[in-house]
C-alpha cells in the first residue's frame, strides 16, 4: 500500500503546470522554447511574472502536498494497524517521505504526463521542503533571493540552494532519511542544471530578462 502513495507522489510531481499555462494561453510547447524547461523560470520568459509565480506557487504546491498526502496515509496506516509490525513507526514515516519526496521531484521532471520530460525539480523540491521543515526551507529560499540578488541568474540561485539544503540538514541534526533526502534531492536538481552549468562556465548563462535559446 505504501506503494500507492509513492505513487501518488509521483503523479503529482508529473502535473505538468508550466506545460498546461503556456499551452493554453500561448498554444505553444514549452519546451520548444527558450530553456526547454516546463519550469516556472521558463514560464516568466514566456508569459511573463504572473504566469510565472502562478507556476513557481502550483509546483510548490504539488511537492507540499505529495508530503501531506504521505502524512495522511501513514497516520491512516498507523490508526489501522496497516503498517508492518515490529518496525520503529517514527523512521518508517520519515523513510515514506523520503521516497515520496523523491518521486515527487522525479515526477516534476520526468512526468508521466510529458513523455518523461519536464522542469528541474526546483519548487517542487521546495514544496516538499517547507511540508519537510520549513525552518530549512526558509533558509534556502534566503539563499536562493541572495544569489539571484548578487547575480541575477535564476539557476545558480537555484544550484546554490540545492547545496544549502542538505548543510542546513546537517547543522539543525534533522533524521537521516531527511539528510539522505536532501542529498539525493539536491544532486539530482544540480544534474538537471547540466546545461545551465555548462553556459554558466562559459560565462554565457542568461541573466533574468535576457532572451535564451532552446537547450541542446
Ligand atoms: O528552476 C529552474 C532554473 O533554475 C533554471 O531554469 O529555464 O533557466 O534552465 P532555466
Amino acid at each position: 500500500m505504501s506503494g500507492l502513495i509513492i505513487f501518488i507522489a509521483y503523479l503529482l510531481g508529473s502535473i505538468p503546470t508550466g506545460y498546461i499555462a503556456v499551452k493554453a494561453i500561448k498554444g505553444i510547447d514549452i519546451r520548444e522554447i527558450g530553456s526547454g524547461s516546463t519550469g516556472a523560470t521558463n514560464v516568466l520568459r514566456t508569459l511573463g511574472k504572473g504566469s510565472g509565480a502562478f507556476v513557481l506557487g502550483i509546483d510548490c504546491l504539488k511537492g507540499l502536498l505529495a508530503i501531506y498526502c504521505t502524512y495522511a496515509w501513514f497516520h491512516f496506516a498507523l490508526n489501522n494497524n496497516l503498517l508492518p509490525i515490529n518496525v520503529d513507526i517514527q523512521l518508517w514515516q520519515q523513510w515514506l517521505v523520503n521516497t515520496s519526496g523523491v518521486a515527487a521531484i522525479l515526477g516534476h521532471s520526468k512526468s508521466l504526463f510529458l513523455g518523461f520530460t519536464g522542469g528541474k525539480s526546483v519548487a517542487t523540491s521546495l514544496g516538499i521542503l517547507l511540508a519537510i521543515n520549513w525552518q530549512v526551507a526558509l533558509a534556502t529560499i534566503g539563499v536562493f533571493i541572495l544569489i539571484l540578488a548578487i547575480f541575477r541568474i535564476v539557476s545558480l540561485s537555484s544550484i546554490c540552494s540545492a547545496i544549502t539544503v542538505p548543510l542546513a540538514m546537517v547543522s539543525i541534526h534533522q533524521p537521516l532519511a531527511y539528510i539522505v533526502f536532501s542529498v539525493i534531492g539536491g544532486l539530482y536538481v544540480i544534474w538537471r542544471h547540466k546545461s545551465n552549468i555548462q553556459r554558466l562556465l562559459l560565462g554565457t548563462e542568461a541573466k533574468l530578462g535576457q532572451v535564451v535559446r532552446i537547450e541542446t
